[in-house]
């Protein structure tokens, strides 16, 4: 019998960075704050990032096929706290943020580290996340930067 205590103690020690991922459906905007990504291979370069199932972005990552990952500075808490909650709930996340639009129509933080942006190439539909295969197709540096990390927020998302 798996041991639910540790099994939370465990996975919660797995460090995670914070990132807006911005989606485009074709007609709407909208981000969310994610931190379930990892690079997955150099050649071709890939990143894995896992998306609530139930969740508008979710859905519209299915529909583009595209995704953006805008990638926080320390002390920027407050924008991952706007991000955090589902569009369907608050409507528009981007009210007062500052943000671009890629080639590909993702939004992108401006006032963020750089971003790298993903053409999906493949996903796993298993458990309540699914896992979006990312192949990277552009990056940008904004500027030089320590990254906002989950653990510095006193949040957790795991276990
Ligand atoms: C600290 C933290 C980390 C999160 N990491 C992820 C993540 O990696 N993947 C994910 O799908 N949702 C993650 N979320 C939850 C989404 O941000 C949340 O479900 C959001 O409301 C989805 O927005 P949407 O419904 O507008 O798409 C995280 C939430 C918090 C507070």
């Amino acid at each position: 019998m798996l041991d639910e205590k540790a099994k939370k103690i465990m996975l919660r020690k797995i460090p995670h960075g914070l990132y807006i991922c911005g989606v485009n459906n074709g007609e709407e905007l909208n981000g969310f704050t994610a931190s379930w990504l990892m690079q997955a291979s150099f050649q071709p370069p890939l990143i894995v990032n896992c998306v609530r199932k139930d969740s508008t972005s979710q859905q519209m990552i299915k529909t583009s096929g595209v995704f953006a990952i805008s990638f926080l500075e320390d002390g920027q808490k407050d924008i991952a706290q706007k991000f955090f909650k589902p569009i369907g709930r608050v409507g528009n996340k981007f009210g007062d943020v500052e943000f671009y639009l890629t080639k590909t129509g993702c939004p992108i933080i401006s006032n963020s580290l750089g971003y790298v942006e993903c053409n999906v190439v493949d996903l796993v539909e298993k458990g309540d996340h699914t896992i979006y295969v990312g192949e990277v197709i552009a990056a940008v540096v904004h500027r030089e930067g320590k990254q906002l990390l989950l653990e510095t927020t006193g949040w957790n998302y795991g276990g």
